[in-house]
């Protein structure tokens, strides 16, 4: 099985990685954008992991999304790409904006496109969830 995972260079999303290469056998396909709050340090253990396929990228590029979809044909994903330091869109709202609306919208958008390529019995087994609030 193969798991799409965004945002998982972040807090949550690069835990989640790490135990999920600890406890299922599948790949998991990290797509971050490694903003300020991504940190690749965290995922150091699985540099030499031929199950963890890391992409630096952005949510909002739809190009890259369709991308990865259509060569690693994953059967669920987790978004958790987010701009989550709600003191800094203060200063700069924008790239809130821009991931956390339009961004978390290409994201579903592209993954619509991917899902209704599928056979029926795999749009069934298809499984999507974003922790975006
Ligand atoms: N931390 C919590 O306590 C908590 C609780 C409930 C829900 N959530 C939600 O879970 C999600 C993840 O939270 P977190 O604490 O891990 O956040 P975080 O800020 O630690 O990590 C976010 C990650 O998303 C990446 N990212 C940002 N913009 C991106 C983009 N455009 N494309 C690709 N990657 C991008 C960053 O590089 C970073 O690695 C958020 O939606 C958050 O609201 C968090």
């Amino acid at each position: 099985m193969t798991i799409l995972v965004t945002g998982g260079a972040g807090f949550i999303g690069a835990n989640f990685v790490l135990h999920q290469r600890q406890v299922k056998d599948g790949i998991i396909l990290n797509l971050d954008k490694l903003t300020y709050a991504g940190h690749l340090s965290t995922l150091a253990s699985l540099t030499e992991d031929p199950k963890h396929i890391f992409v630096q990228g952005d949510i909002g590029d739809r190009i890259l999304l369709s991308q990865l979809l259509e060569q690693h044909r994953p059967q669920a994903i987790l978004n958790f790409a987010a701009e989550t330091h709600v003191d800094r869109s203060i200063e700069g709202p924008d790239p809130f904006i821009q991931t956390n609306i339009l961004g978390t919208f290409n994201l579903l958008e592209a993954v619509r496109a991917y899902w209704q390529s599928l056979s029926s019995l795999e749009q069934d087994q298809f499984r999507f969830a974003s922790l975006n609030r």
